[in-house]
């Protein structure tokens, strides 16, 4: 049988393997309901996502379809998509839409929903019922967890033919959404006493939440909760089939109140929280709809958790954000959202792009436009489904550099080579095109590989240096196999400016030192 899908950490750099190779997840995540009905993705997803050399796909699967009698379970339609994305030879990442989807419990089962004695709701601060299960309603967990149990079981009996799943997503965007914090019974009874020994010891303070916290006393309270709730569950889920595990962040966003983002979920300033409490959690993500990019990848790749985008925005303008989550964040995944919608008829594609909806996911609509962006996403994935393999060689030895204009302001920046230094001068940007982006890898003295859009980039001899530098040979091309394998050499009024323009490419430079001293 193939080697599980795992996760390691290898000379520094956290890698995802699946079928015993290094797996980058060149990925998408399909719309809220599309895995709802296999039929559907039959005839409405798949179809779309041929163009876009995606080598991944995030689906749901609902704890309101698999388990709708309490301890009876249905897999019929995740088994009919494991069949479908094992003919497009396309690897699945799952998300578990269990007890949290949002900040709320709509994928419960019925007979949750229905049962507020047993399962009681979260409270807001003037006790009124809220539409989401507390995370400190046991009984609910456990429930969650048995069913996310048993879901993981069925995964690796599936995975025993072909390794198919190499990814879960436990519950998503968790957290309590028009509330700093829960404030049902039990809630406050919890919340008026000591803080628990864990939370002491990591922050170093004592006393009750509030007496420990003050005002993010509320805050830090439900990211205890959260993360222990999701822990429980996670654990169940570990111990019947260890794939990599990852929970997915509502990230902070203006008016940065709690309860205006989910009060309590994974974002990144409670990492080591949900490190001490969800052991079993590998992966803390953003979901990525706002543009200040290469901020986010600082917070969420830290040296013990790997970059994951699970969700990314879904704009032309931003999508080249990918070349900068490869080269330099070594991420483990890049997935725009709803990303069936990308080579679909506009007149076709689901209707949550509308501005009402948009307003109630706190989305910026800018972020939602994908006209453009599958054409490019396309030539982007193939491009570095290609190059992987030479990315993850010269990875390993520090020589790959990525790079994004971040802002218009922007003018460019310099890569620093052993012997020599590369500046890059982002070309204007115009409207409908991908930022300037894309990284350098440093193949050797003398020889070094660039891709990306729109930028143009030069030699420049080391401040130190005294010699001067010339291209002895500059070309285009694409990988095969490890290998490149050279299109056209640039030569005469094409070497005049060493060029990546709107659509992704791939060139290869050697250069030499002349006039010796
Ligand atoms: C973030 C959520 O995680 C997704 O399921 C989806 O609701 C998007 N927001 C917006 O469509």
């Amino acid at each position: 049988m193939q080697k599980s899908p795992e996760l390691r950490k290898e000379d520094g750099i956290w890698t995802l393997f699946a079928d015993g190779k290094p797996f980058t997840m060149l990925c998408g995540e399909v719309h809220n309901s599309s895995a709802s009905d296999a039929g559907y993705m039959e005839e409405q997803v798949w179809p779309f996502l041929k163009g876009l050399h995606i080598n991944s796909l995030l689906v749901p699967v609902y704890w309101e379809m698999i388990e709708r009698q309490e301890n009876v379970f249905d897999f019929t339609v995740l088994d009919a998509i494991i069949k479908q994305a094992e003919r497009e030879s396309v690897k699945l990442g799952i998300l578990w839409f269990g007890l949290w989807k949002n900040g709320i419990s709509s994928y419960t089962p019925e007979w949750v929903k229905t049962d507020q004695k047993r399962f009681f709701r979260a409270a807001d601060r003037n006790n009124r019922p809220m539409d989401v299960v507390s995370p400190f309603c046991q009984a609910a967990v456990d429930a969650d967890a048995k069913a996310f149990g048993r879901l993981m079981e069925h995964i690796g009996e599936k995975n025993e033919e072909q390794q198919t799943v190499i990814l879960v997503q436990v519950e998503n965007e968790v957290g309590l959404l028009g509330s700093d914090r829960d404030y049902s019974r039990a809630a406050n009874e919890l919340f008026g006493k000591e803080i628990p020994d864990g939370i002491s010891s990591l922050y170093e303070k004592s006393g009750t939440w509030e007496q420990a916290f003050g005002e993010e006393a509320p805050e830090v309270f439900m990211e205890y909760a959260y993360a222990k709730a999701v822990g429980r569950i996670a654990k169940s889920g570990k111990r019947a089939c260890p794939l990599p595990m990852c929970v997915n962040a509502w990230i902070e966003k203006f008016p940065w109140r709690p309860g205006g983002y989910p009060s309590g979920g994974p974002i990144a300033r409670f990492g080591p929280l949900w490190k001490m409490l969800a052991p079993d959690i590998d992966i803390l993500c953003p979901d990525v709809y706002t543009s200040d990019f290469q901020g986010i990848c600082r917070e969420y790749r830290t040296a013990d958790n790997p970059l994951l985008i699970p969700e990314h925005r879904r704009d032309i303008k931003n999508i080249s954000h990918l070349f900068y989550a490869v080269g330099t964040c070594q991420t483990l995944c890049f997935s725009p959202f709803g990303i069936e919608d990308f080579l679909m008829p506009p007149e076709t594609r689901t209707g949550i792009g509308n501005p009402d909806v948009m307003k109630i996911l706190n989305i910026d609509r800018n972020a939602w436009e994908c006209e453009k962006t599958g054409e490019f996403l396309g030539w982007a994935y193939q491009l570095l489904d290609s190059a992987m393999e030479v990315i993850y060689r010269y990875q390993k030895l520090g020589k790959v550099y990525g790079f994004l204009r971040e802002n218009e302001h922007e003018k460019g920046t310099v890569i620093h080579l052993t012997n020599c230094d590369i500046r890059i001068d982002y070309l204007d940007q115009k409207q409908d095109t991908p930022k300037a982006a894309g990284f350098i890898i440093e193949s050797g003295e003398g020889e070094f590989y660039a891709a990306g859009v729109n930028f143009r980039y030069s030699l420049l001899p080391l401040k130190s240096e005294k010699r001067q530098l010339g291209i002895l040979e500059y070309s285009e091309g694409r990988f095969e196999n490890g290998m490149f394998k050279r299109g056209r050499i640039l030569n005469g009024d094409e070497r005049y400016c060493m060029l990546m323009l709107e659509k992704p490419e791939l060139q290869r430079v050697k250069w030499y030192f002349y006039q010796e001293d």
